[in-house]
């Protein structure tokens, strides 16, 4: 009984309802030159909203939301008995603006629906049109005109700033770039975050079924050739009565979607907007900073001023305090004897533009050198930063080194002056412009080698140097550290000794059962090894071995390639030696212009200065009277005087306990004072 009086209750209001004159219920046409109030007839859903001068803002500048704005009242689509869709023509104008210029949220959509109110959709690529789950159901009897500004693979996006055609879902069934064809058939580009105004038009015709979607700048006719068109019955998507109106989203970037004007009619051309009637977009950029100056400027003006000169002064003087400590020097007692050669750690700072790597020399076990420039008197230097931890015995040694530096020899490096800074010591030398040995004799493939003539004028050269230091200085000076890197090239090609005496700095061992010794391997004597004392025989071992590697241009240690075994240069010669033909172990790069006496007595030299006992190495004073020839000739040896082979032995030793580091570059090593004998 209930259920008949309900089926006759619904059937009378059905009637009722069909029976109602259509012009109250439903829309033929409207037309809106802005959105001010009272706005009955529209609907806003989510966050979109109309400004007070009239412009209906879809989104705001918040992250993941959809905004909808639909005529309230329901436009007939369908009013013949066999279901077409009537024609409808609508046009609007819009804009978008972007938070970030160039990018974008997701776009904006006009759209026909079933309701008005979109509740499910999502925003972000969902447009507030659809959601995951209802994308492309036919079910959804969703026409939508999209505007994205966003390529999401998802829907098969052809780019960034498309219009498409959308039926039931956002993957649009024809789309094509933003633009239009203007009067000359030509395509022009429009892009939609540009922030001008554009209008555009969607036509549907009820007898071809074409659907045609047209845009074009603002104030610019409608272009004859439409953007979109295909061809589609509508029948089975638009339902009897729908909604129209627009939907946008924004995603993680969000953009405001502005509708300026709307109009729309079902059986006939949308109504034009008379264009000089709309709402004004707001001004942006130049608003923005405007207002951010009036309003603010003075305010922050009274706050900032006083503040940044605060904040400067306190900089100001910070920094002075700062570079006044950088720079702060201690002098002690004992350095203002050496008066002058003490250097200002600011000019050498400055002259080495703060130790700059570019102007880096070289570096070895006792510090880095670093090229510069004197900034007053544009002399070249070379500047050693010598890291002294311990200060031990740093008094004696920069007295000695000013000193001698002071009384000067033409074949030392003249040492130009000092600084103490913190824990370093910085050694301050003249400029040497033509490098150290090393470089000639080793650089294989020969760039630069030295003749015989150059050779054993740097050869004696550093003799007599080291002569000076060992006999005829008030006192006995050991170098500690002769070797081939440590000779110098002057201007004139003479050899200049350099870095005398730095390795006594490290030279004392705190641990009295280790002994430091300082210098390079394959320079150091054997008995420097076992007592790790340094004499003058030491430094008369290491310049014989100087004396053979000037001769054979080989390396006081090399490796020999086929079975990795190290070879000692001083057994290498004395090898040739033993066969009768010691003038075979000189260097092939000296080719045929040498002299055969000089070099045979070069080469027994650097054997008489290598013998495994120190007493029985000539001194510096007999050295070089046999380098100088004259009256001096060397003592008739045989190679079984000097065949002691007690460096190999410790070689071999240290090279098992993993102590030896082979090549002529500077190596501390800390030798147990156990591992000698
Ligand atoms: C965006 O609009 C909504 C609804 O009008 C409002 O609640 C929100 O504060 C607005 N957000 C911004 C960032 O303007
Ligand atoms: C998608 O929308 C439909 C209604 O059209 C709703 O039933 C469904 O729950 C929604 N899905 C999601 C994931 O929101
Ligand atoms: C389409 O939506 C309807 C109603 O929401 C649902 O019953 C149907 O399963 C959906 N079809 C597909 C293919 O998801
Ligand atoms: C996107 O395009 C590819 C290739 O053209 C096609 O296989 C795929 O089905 C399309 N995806 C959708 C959602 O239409
Ligand atoms: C128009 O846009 C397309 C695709 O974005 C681009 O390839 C073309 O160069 C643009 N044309 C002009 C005139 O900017």
């Amino acid at each position: 009984m209930f259920v008949k009086l309900l089926t006759i209750f619904f059937f009378f209001s059905f009637t009722l309802l069909s029976q109602l004159p259509k012009s109250s219920t439903q829309t033929l046409d409207f037309t809106y030159n802005g959105f001010l109030p009272p706005l009955t007839d529209i609907s806003l859903e989510g966050i979109a909203t109309v400004t007070p001068n009239g412009l209906l803002k879809l989104t705001n500048y918040t992250m993941q939301k959809t905004g909808h704005a639909f005529h309230t009242k329901p436009v007939r689509f369908k009013d013949s008995p066999d279901g077409t869709v009537s024609s409808f023509s609508t046009t609007f104008v819009f804009a978008i603006h972007s938070e970030i210029p160039s990018l974008s949220g997701y776009g904006m959509a006009f759209v026909v629906a079933p309701n008005p109110r979109l509740r499910y959709a999502t925003a972000s690529q969902y447009m507030g049109l659809l959601n995951i789950t209802n994308d492309g159901n036919v079910t959804n009897h969703v026409f939508a005109i999209e505007f994205d500004t966003i390529q999401s693979p998802k829907f098969n996006d052809t780019d960034d700033n498309h219009v498409g055609i959308d039926i039931n879902s956002l993957t649009s069934v024809e789309s094509s770039p933003a633009g239009y064809w203007d009067g000359k058939g030509q395509f022009k580009n429009l892009t939609l975050i540009s922030r001008k105004r554009m209008q555009v038009w969607v036509d549907y015709d009820d007898r071809t079924h074409q659907i045609d979607v047209t845009m074009a700048p603002f104030s610019k006719d409608k272009p004859k050739k439409p953007l979109v068109s295909i061809v589609r019955d509508l029948s089975s998507v638009l339902q009897q009565d729908m909604f129209v109106g627009f939907s946008s989203a924004t995603g993680t970037i969000v953009s405001e979607y502005y509708i300026l004007g709307w109009s729309f009619r079902v059986k006939g051309n949308a109504p034009q907007l008379d264009l000089s009637k709309l709402p004004k977009l707001p001004r942006w950029e130049p608003k923005r900073i405007y207002s951010i100056y009036k309003t603010w400027m003075p305010s922050v003006c009274i706050f900032l001023v006083p503040f940044l000169f605060i904040s400067t002064l306190t900089i100001l003087v910070r920094y002075v305090v700062r570079r006044r400590r950088k720079f702060k020097e201690e002098l002690e007692d004992w350095e203002t004897r050496l008066g002058k050669n003490r250097m200002k750690f600011k000019d050498l700072y400055c002259a080495t533009k703060g130790f700059n790597e570019n102007d880096l020399l070289g570096s070895g076990g006792f510090g880095a050198v670093y090229r510069g420039v004197m900034p007053r008197t544009e002399k070249e230097i070379a500047v050693k930063r010598v890291s002294n931890k311990s200060q031990q015995g740093l008094k004696e040694f920069v007295s000695e080194v000013v000193s001698i530096g002071r009384m000067g020899h033409r074949n030392l490096v003249p040492l130009l002056g000092y600084c103490r800074w913190r824990d370093e010591l910085l050694l301050v030398y003249e400029y040497m412009p033509n490098g150290s040995l090393d470089k000639y004799l080793h650089n294989s493939p020969p760039e630069v080698t030295l003749d015989w003539k150059q050779r054993i004028k740097v050869i004696k050269g550093v003799a007599s140097a080291l002569f000076y230091l060992h006999e005829e200085w008030e006192q006995v000076v050991i170098h500690r550290d002769i070797k081939a890197s440590n000779v110098l090239l002057d201007s004139e090609h003479n050899g200049r000794l350099g870095d005398f005496g730095l390795a006594r700095l490290s030279g004392h061992g705190s641990d009295p059962q280790t002994t430091l010794v300082a210098g390079t391997w394959g320079y150091l004597a054997p008995d420097h090894v076992r007592t790790g004392r340094a004499t003058t025989a030491t430094d008369i071992f290491a310049f014989g071995v100087l004396l053979l590697e000037v001769a054979c241009g080989r390396r006081p240690i090399e490796i020999q390639n086929e079975n990795g075994e190290r070879v000692f240069i001083l057994d290498w010669v004395l090898g040739f030696w033993s066969e009768g033909n010691i003038l075979d172990a000189k260097d092939p790069k000296l080719g045929t212009e040498y002299d055969r006496t000089e070099v045979e007595m070069v080469l027994k030299l650097g054997l008489m200065c290598t013998h495994s006992s120190p007493h029985d190495r000539p001194t510096m004073r007999q050295v070089l009277h046999y380098l100088m020839g004259g009256d001096a000739i060397l003592p008739d040896l045989s190679p079984l005087d000097l065949g002691g082979n007690e460096m190999l032995e410790i070689h071999h030793e240290l090279s098992e306990t993993g102590m030896f580091t082979c090549g002529s570059s500077m190596v501390n090593s800390i030798v147990s004072a156990s591992s000698g004998r």
